[in-house]
């Protein structure tokens, strides 16, 4: 499993954001000289995203008037959100800044509810137009950011939902088995 994460994150940093397409096909001889399996789905879906030009796709934000600024991170080679677990009231509007210190690009995809983790996963990868947010299924979604390349920021402002527990995700492909966070919402204090 680990193997299998570490293929697919030779092949996205390989083939990142202005790189050719042939930079696909390189890394799937990176990744079977390393003698381990790959997503041939995402490597497929990959290449149809670097031939578009790798578009970054748009944020999902309401308005600019936010009560809060949350930063997320990324760095390295990681898959994952730093923090991972956010804690905030219900009602609260935040202006989340997603800071890719990668050097593997990601997006920021908030979920209405955690089952439809994996259809949306799935759905992702034929998203290569939208920065990999399936924006057909919003109904599905509470915020997303724009894909972040490498060292780039990009931002949404959103209303934490009503209280409970929710699962945000990368959806670029191949990351969403793993590159995942919650969002607790809480009640609000009472004053
Ligand atoms: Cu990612």
């Amino acid at each position: 499993e680990g193997g299998r994460a570490a293929a697919l994150a030779i092949f996205v940093c390989i083939a990142a954001p202005g790189e050719t397409a042939s930079g696909a096909h390189d890394a799937r001889d990176v990744a079977a000289g390393h003698g381990v399996a790959h997503d041939a789905r995402a490597v497929r879906s990959i290449e149809r995203w670097l031939a578009l030009g790798s578009p970054a796709g748009r944020a999902s934000s309401m308005d600019e008037d936010v009560d809060r600024v949350v930063t997320l991170r990324t760095t390295g080679s990681e898959l994952a959100f730093e923090p991972a677990r956010l804690s905030l009231e219900t009602g609260t509007r935040v202006r989340l800044e997603y800071v890719n210190e990668g050097v593997l690009p990601h997006n920021f995809v908030l979920l209405k509810s955690e089952d439809d983790l994996d259809a949306l996963g799935a759905a992702a990868y034929e998203a290569e137009a939208t920065g990999y947010v399936p924006v057909d299924r919003a109904d599905a979604l509470i915020a997303y950011t724009a894909l972040a390349p490498p060292g780039e920021t990009v931002s949404v402002t959103f209303e934490v939902p009503a209280p409970g527990s929710y699962t945000f995700v990368c959806l670029f492909p191949g990351h969403y088995n793993v590159m995942l966070g919650t969002l607790r919402a809480l009640n609000p204090a009472r004053r």
